[in-house]
């Protein structure tokens, strides 16, 4: 069959990302989680301390969002059944797009199957008319972070965009996206700005006040204005004394936010909120929505109790916990010679390790000791700033976090790193 010619070059391509040291497909399966107040991964028998996780304040384990998610599946099933419009939209569904809204300030949300799903639709949307009689016009300058999450960078590909139609600007940096919006007047009727506002590979954040202010200083320049879209998928449930993200600490919203379910809120799935107009919009227009299932029930009554959770005093209990876990790590590693590869006030710190070969050899190490941390390497960050990236949640305990301390010092003692 000549369709082997072609599986054989998929086994070569195989080879050459395994050679190359970037293959992603030997994963570690979790079989269970002890009951320790920190729960840690089994994995063959043994239990493992995770500092590579999103779950930023632990509630993936919490006992309100399993017996709302365990409640939800027993009276609704375990699926959704078919997608929103057929008949797969629930009460609980709705229920979550009204508490996110409220959360987040906003008039409506959507909720998405992920927050990948999300942003190509609200991408692609926000661009596009979706067919030859819309009326939404295709004049469109799309201006995005050179750093920005795989799924935005999608989301501006599926378009099929000119040269001349998308820009970049330098990473945080609102200077360089003056300067783009300001030598493309009188080129397009519209704008559409996309950044992440925590990017996670160092734990910086985009400031979105300076970039709000240059956005309104051209707002009026384009007929059809500058529209700000946002990812703070880790932002929200980790970062601002009540979780809000980016838009909390640097006090500016977007005009479109793209949140997820997965990570802070410690359940799955993703969406959007903003204007009336523009979910309304949304649910008319994204592919991702229309033709693909949303969340299942349970899913979603999970996704509902952490939000509650999260705008509770409890809530605010567990942010702190986590700052205050953010703090110990930051001066345990400090005492100990570590340097961060950035300046990180959020729960992603980066170690600095510098050569990606020690790196990868570190993270191999610290699994042999109990612990799960990944690596990022070049081509992701810059040759020589290879990091080890740390990850904490406000489920740890001091003792996690020395632990964790001792053993990466240790660690990278025997490697020669420090
Ligand atoms: C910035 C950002 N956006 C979007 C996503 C995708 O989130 P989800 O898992 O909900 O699709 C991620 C997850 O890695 C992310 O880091």
């Amino acid at each position: 069959m000549a369709r082997e010619n072609f599986y054989q070059l998929l086994k070569k391509e195989l080879l050459r990302l395994d050679e190359s040291g970037t293959s992603k497909r030997f994963e570690h399966f979790i079989d269970d989680f002890n009951s320790d107040p920190s729960p840690k991964a089994m994995i063959g028998g043994l239990p493992y301390s995770v500092f590579n996780s999103n779950d930023y304040l632990g509630l993936r384990h919490h006992p309100s969002l399993k017996s709302a998610e365990h409640a939800a599946s027993l009276k609704l099933g375990t699926g959704p059944g078919a997608v929103r419009f057929i008949s797969g939209s629930f009460a609980v569904h709705r229920q979550l797009e009204k508490r996110l809204a409220k959360f987040h300030g906003r008039e409506d949300a959507i909720i998405y199957s992920s927050a990948f799903a999300a942003n190509l639709a609200v991408i692609f949307s926000l661009i596009r008319g979706q067919s030859k009689d819309s009326v939404i016009g295709n004049n469109v300058l799309v201006i995005s972070d050179e750093l920005n999450h795989r799924s935005i960078i999608d989301g501006v590909r599926l378009p099929n965009l000119g040269k001349e139609e998308k820009a970049i600007f330098k990473h945080l940096d609102a200077d360089s996206l003056e300067e783009i919006l300001k030598s493309h007047v009188g080129k397009f009727h519209r704008v559409v700005v996309i950044t992440d506002g925590v990017f996670s590979m160092l734990g910086e954040y985009q400031d979105l006040q300076k970039i709000r202010t240059v956005i309104n200083r051209y707002d009026q320049q384009y007929p059809e204005g500058i529209l700000l879209i946002v990812d703070d998928c880790h932002g929200v449930g980790a970062f601002g004394s009540t979780g809000r993200g980016c838009e909390e600490v640097s006090g500016a919203k977007a005009d479109v936010l793209v949140g997820t379910l997965g990570k802070g809120f410690g359940a799955d799935g993703g969406y959007a909120v903003g204007d009336q107009t523009v979910i309304d919009y949304l649910r008319e227009s994204s592919a991702t929505y229309i033709y693909s299932n949303s969340i299942a029930p349970g899913c979603a009554a999970a996704a509902l109790a952490a939000v509650d959770l999260l705008d509770s005093s409890d809530g605010v209990i567990l942010l702190r916990k986590l700052k205050d876990n953010i703090t110990e790590l930051k001066t345990q590693l400090n005492k100990k010679g570590f340097q961060l590869a950035a300046e990180s006030s959020h729960p992603i710190q980066p170690v600095l390790i510098g050569d990606s070969l020690q790196t990868k050899a570190l993270v191999k190490k610290m699994f042999e000791k109990g612990f799960l941390i990944s690596s990022i390497n070049y081509p992701v960050v810059p040759k020589g700033r290879d990091e080890i990236r740390v990850q904490l949640s406000a489920s740890h305990t001091r003792e996690d976090i020395t632990a964790f301390a001792n053993a990466l010092f240790e660690s990278a003692h025997d490697l020669a790193i420090i």
